[in-house]
């Protein structure tokens, strides 16, 4: 059961490597769901968001994968948009095998990005980083969110609050949640504590405005209510007595995403790496 959540997870990271070299100026969001479609299914796998529509939903959606451009939070439908220097794109690949679902996403750029650009982008994905290093069995859900939350504010940035990490494996969606933000005083996340064995993700979105969001008429893409750019990480993890395996972790390092690095915050993006950071930076 697990070999088969393994099997799937490892599937998904190994589309966003395959996607990342073609993520250049010219391309449409719709090349990229083509790409991702046509590789899922040449595994025999199928990709997960491809008519998806969970409880509530207005309307299944349309595609095999998210693409969420600048402004777009998530769930940004692939269609004519071309991607132009400057942009930048998270592409949310989720598949299905043997009865599993596999959950990632990365934010790539297109072409050389801003310097704001690239700190957001960066903090993003360290954001998650912090998020995976709170993970363990019988720590509480609420640090991960909290983690996130100060990593990502001291940097000058927001989380959003209306879409947040969840369990996934026989389903897509299931429970538990997982904020990216410290919830209300008196919420019942408080007290909730990891259990070895759980298995979930942590997505943070982090935005240079407010984390304010607004869906669009299609009843899907979400967008920043002030339409500043978003970014946006995504793993899958299996929590463990001593802490957690990545479970979506990348065979190598996505091009045109954190081949990119900010100086500032360093190179490698590992929690062993993260933390010897974070206690270098105390030190002073
Ligand atoms: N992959 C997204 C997540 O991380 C969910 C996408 S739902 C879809 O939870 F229907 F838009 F694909
Ligand atoms: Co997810
Ligand atoms: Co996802």
């Amino acid at each position: 059961m697990l070999e088969r959540m393994r099997a799937s997870c490892s599937l998904a990271a190994q589309c966003l490597v395959m996607i990342g070299p073609h993520i250049k100026a010219g391309i449409t969001t719709d090349d990229i769901d083509k790409l991702v479609h046509q590789w899922i299914v040449a595994k025999d796998a199928y990709p997960s968001p491809l008519n998806y529509r969970p409880g509530g939903a207005t309307r299944p959606y349309p595609k095999s994968v998210c693409t969420s451009v600048n402004e777009v939070v998530c769930h940004g439908i692939p269609g004519k948009r071309v991607l132009k220097t400057g942009d930048i794109v998270n592409v949310d690949v989720t598949t299905y095998f043997q009865g599993y679902h596999g959950d990632t996403s990365a934010t790539f750029y297109v072409g050389e990005p801003a310097e704001t650009t690239r700190r957001l982008v960066e903090t993003c994905r360290l954001a998650l980083e912090a998020g995976i290093a709170q993970v363990k069995h019988d720590g509480r859900i609420f640090d991960i969110g909290a983690a996130i939350q100060e990593f990502a504010e001291a940097r000058g940035f927001s989380v959003v609050r209306d879409y947040v990490g969840h369990g996934v494996g026989r389903e897509f969606h299931m429970s538990p949640q997982i904020p990216h933000y410290k919830p209300e005083a008196g919420s019942n996340l408080k007290n909730m504590r990891m259990r070895a064995g759980m298995v979930f993700t942590i997505e943070p979105m982090i935005n240079i405005g407010t984390y304010e969001c607004e869906i669009l008429e299609d009843d899907w893409t979400v967008v920043t209510a002030d339409r500043s750019l978003s970014a946006q990480f995504e793993h899958t993890l299996l929590v463990t007595r001593s802490g957690c395996e990545v479970l979506t972790s990348r065979p190598g390092v996505l091009v045109n995403s954190e081949d990119k690095t900010w100086n500032e915050l360093g190179k490698l993006s590992t929690s062993a790496a993260f933390s010897a950071r974070e206690q270098a930076a105390q030190a002073g």
